[in-house]
């Protein structure tokens, strides 16, 4: 049965949007924990949109679960989570001007860095994930850049219009999860996910942790963060 980690970046993007110090995602932690989430997962952006160095650096001291860092493949962003040693770290793909994660990590293209950065990483005692398209060469290439899990990206599955591309999309991902586990990866599944169509998703015994953001702290806007929590975790787990 999946487990719950909670993205906390929104809580600082909301903090950002007035340059002052409220709401804090660093109190965050405390409530995520109490409500039952393994982890929480928090991504430092290159642009620093939203969560900002002081905030990783804090969450890190105080956090007694899990500490997942998403994180590109920039220099200063790799050296950074070698200081932090987060528990895990998802790399992930970034550009500029996107306005979340767009697609997958592209591993082929970028085999040779992933792997300088993962040995790294892994060398540090950091559990390492790449975020990729349920797509099984990728998933290939996952496993021979010895990385501990994959994140499926289950954004498309989360955006496609209608009930016969849904299906089509749920299908990818169980079987880019089926495939993923019989070569012996670990299996993360995230982005675009929420009340509505979590269900399917958590149906899919191979998926260890499901990272979901957006969704719940939108929620937590009208029923506090830890009923927003407590009513993902019930979804999940029924
Ligand atoms: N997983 C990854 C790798 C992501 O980049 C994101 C977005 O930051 C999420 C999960 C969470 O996505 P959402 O905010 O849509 O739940």
């Amino acid at each position: 049965m999946a487990n719950l980690c909670v993205n906390i970046d929104h809580i600082a993007t909301l903090r950002q949007a007035r340059g002052g110090h409220e709401p804090d995602p660093v109190k965050a932690v405390k409530i995520v924990e109490k409500a039952g989430a393994v982890g929480v997962t928090v991504h430092l952006r290159e642009d620093r949109r939203h969560i900002q160095d002081r905030d990783l650096f804090l969450i890190r001291k105080i956090i007694k679960s899990k500490l997942n860092l998403e994180m590109s493949i920039n220099r200063d962003i790799v050296n950074i989570a070698l200081k932090v040693k987060p528990d895990e770290a998802t790399i992930v793909p970034e550009r500029r001007k996107e306005l979340t994660t767009e697609g997958g990590l592209d591993v082929k293209k970028n085999f040779n860095k992933l792997k300088n950065i993962i040995k790294k990483l892994k060398e540090n005692g950091i559990i390492v994930s790449l975020f990729i398209n349920p797509d099984i060469e990728q998933i290939k290439l996952a496993k021979e850049l010895n990385s501990d899990y994959i994140e499926i990206h289950t954004g498309l599955y989360a955006e496609v219009n209608t009930e016969k591309e849904r299906k089509i999309e749920l299908l990818k991902i169980q079987k880019a999860a089926y495939f993923a586990h019989s070569i012996g990866l670990k299996i993360n599944a995230g982005h675009g996910l929420n009340y509505d169509n979590v269900k399917e998703i958590s149906k899919i015994h191979v998926i260890e942790d499901l990272n979901i953001g957006h969704s719940i702290i939108s929620r937590s806007i009208f029923v506090g963060l830890y009923q927003a929590i407590k009513e993902m975790i019930k979804l999940i787990k029924k």
